[in-house]
C-alpha cells in the first residue's frame, strides 16, 4: 500500500473526494490528514473517516524538523496539498523530492504566489478580464506555487461570472481531476 498524507486547512471539499476516490483502491489509500488550523471544516472530514489527524504549529513546521519524522513513521509516501496555505519548508521538500503535489485554482504562472488563494484569485482573475481561467496540479519546491506543472484543466469565465460563481465551478473541476491526477502521479512513481 502506498499512503498519502493530505495537508489542509480548509472545507476539506477535496480531501473529502480524495478520500471518497481511493476508498477501496488496492494499491493507495489516504492515511493521514495535516492541518495547521484547529476547527478547520477538514478535521471535521476526518473524523467522519476515522482518519488520524496531525495538527502542526508553526515554530516546528518552519524552524524545526518539518515533522518529517511523524510522516516517514507513518510510512507517509506522497503528500497532497489541497486548500493548505503555508509555504513548505525546505526540510519538508528534501525529504520528499517530486512526492508534494500542489492543486491552485488559477492557471499558473498567472495568478499564483503569497496571499493568492480563494476568492482573491478569482477576483484578481476578474479585474483582469481573463477569458479563461482553471486549475493547476503542480510539484511543490520551496516556492509559493512554482514546481513543475503537472496537468491544466480551462474554464470560459462568462459575462455575469462572479468570484462565487468561479469559485464553484473551479472546485467541480478539482474534484474531477485532482484525484485522478495523483493516481496517476502515484503510478508513475512506481515504474521509477
Ligand atoms: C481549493 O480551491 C484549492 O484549489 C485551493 O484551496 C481550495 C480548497 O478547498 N488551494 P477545499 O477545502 O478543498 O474545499
Amino acid at each position: 500500500m502506498k499512503q498519502l498524507a493530505i495537508f489542509a486547512s480548509g472545507t476539506g471539499s477535496n480531501a473529502a473526494r480524495i478520500i471518497d476516490y481511493f476508498r477501496h483502491h488496492r494499491e493507495i489509500k489516504v492515511g493521514l490528514i495535516v492541518c495547521n488550523k484547529p476547527g478547520a471544516g477538514v478535521l471535521n472530514v476526518a473524523e467522519r473517516e476515522g482518519l488520524p489527524v496531525l495538527l502542526i504549529e508553526k515554530e516546528r513546521f518552519f524552524r524545526g524538523d518539518g515533522y518529517v519524522e511523524d510522516l516517514r513513521r507513518r510510512e507517509i509516501g506522497l503528500i497532497v496539498l489541497a486548500g493548505f496555505l503555508w509555504k513548505i519548508p525546505l526540510t519538508l521538500v528534501r525529504a520528499y523530492p517530486g512526492k508534494i503535489v500542489n492543486i491552485h485554482p488559477a492557471l499558473l504562472p498567472k495568478y499564483g504566489g503569497k496571499g493568492m488563494y480563494g476568492r482573491f484569485v478569482h477576483e484578481a482573475v476578474l479585474a483582469a478580464s481573463e477569458k479563461e481561467t482553471g486549475i493547476t496540479i503542480h510539484y511543490v519546491d520551496e516556492l509559493y506555487d512554482h514546481g513543475a506543472p503537472i496537468f491544466q484543466a480551462k474554464i470560459v469565465v462568462e459575462p455575469g461570472d462572479t468570484p462565487d460563481t468561479l469559485a464553484k465551478k473551479i472546485h467541480l473541476l478539482e474534484y474531477e481531476h485532482f484525484p485522478r491526477i495523483i493516481e496517476e502521479v502515484l503510478h508513475l512513481q512506481n515504474h521509477r
